[in-house]
């Protein structure tokens, strides 16, 4: 009777150092997953870029069937910029002077993509980041990756001090 008391004890202090830790483990994850989505545009304009872009065009790479786009973002007007990626025959509609000298230098006109203005918005922010973002967590992660690595070291040391009491009480 006693004996069965102590272990049901034991096995509530266990069920709740668990229970504590998958919450808290669980609420930093989606902390970090809300940092991800709200940082994500330029990531998404990597894919972009990536699926839509580099056919024709390096950043930093040199020229291809266009021009290498390294600093295009400091050499156009942001709005320039999105009128081009969105739809470039309206610079060549209104013989815009920079579309007119950018098609006789490369022989070509580049065409209409049907981006969405997100998808367009994504691409000029990775265009932003200047050559290709090299894949490594960006700065405002840390301060939430160090708090939970503490949280999570400070909980198993608090689930092992339980530990060793459990035994304790088994003497
Ligand atoms: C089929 C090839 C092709 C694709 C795909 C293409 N472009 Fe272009 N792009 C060109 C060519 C050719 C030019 C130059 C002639 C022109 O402006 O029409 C150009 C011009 C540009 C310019 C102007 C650069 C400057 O220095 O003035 C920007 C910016 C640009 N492209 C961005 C993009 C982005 C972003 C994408 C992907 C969403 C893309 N392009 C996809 C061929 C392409």
């Amino acid at each position: 009777m006693e004996r069965n008391k102590v272990l049901r004890l034991r096995g509530l202090r266990r069920y709740v150092a668990v229970t504590v830790i998958v919450f808290v483990v669980g609420l930093l994850i989606s902390a970090l997953a809300t940092q991800v989505v709200a940082a994500q545009s330029p990531e998404e304009g990597e894919g972009v870029f990536g699926q839509t872009c580099a056919a024709c065009h390096t950043i930093g790479g040199g020229v291809l069937v266009g021009p290498d786009l390294q600093g295009v973002t400091e050499r156009r007007e942001e709005s320039w910029l999105m009128v081009q990626i969105q739809s470039p025959s309206v610079h060549q509609e209104q013989n815009d002077p920079i579309s007119v000298s950018n098609r006789e230098e490369f022989g070509l006109s580049m065409p209409d993509l049907g981006l969405t203005e997100e998808q367009v918005e994504s691409v000029i922010a990775y265009l932003r980041t200047g050559e290709a973002a090299p894949r490594t967590i960006p700065g405002a992660f840390i301060p939430t990756l160090a708090a939970g690595l503490l949280t999570v070291v400070a909980l198993t040391l608090f689930g092992l001090r339980l530990g060793r009491k459990r035994v304790e009480v088994r003497s």
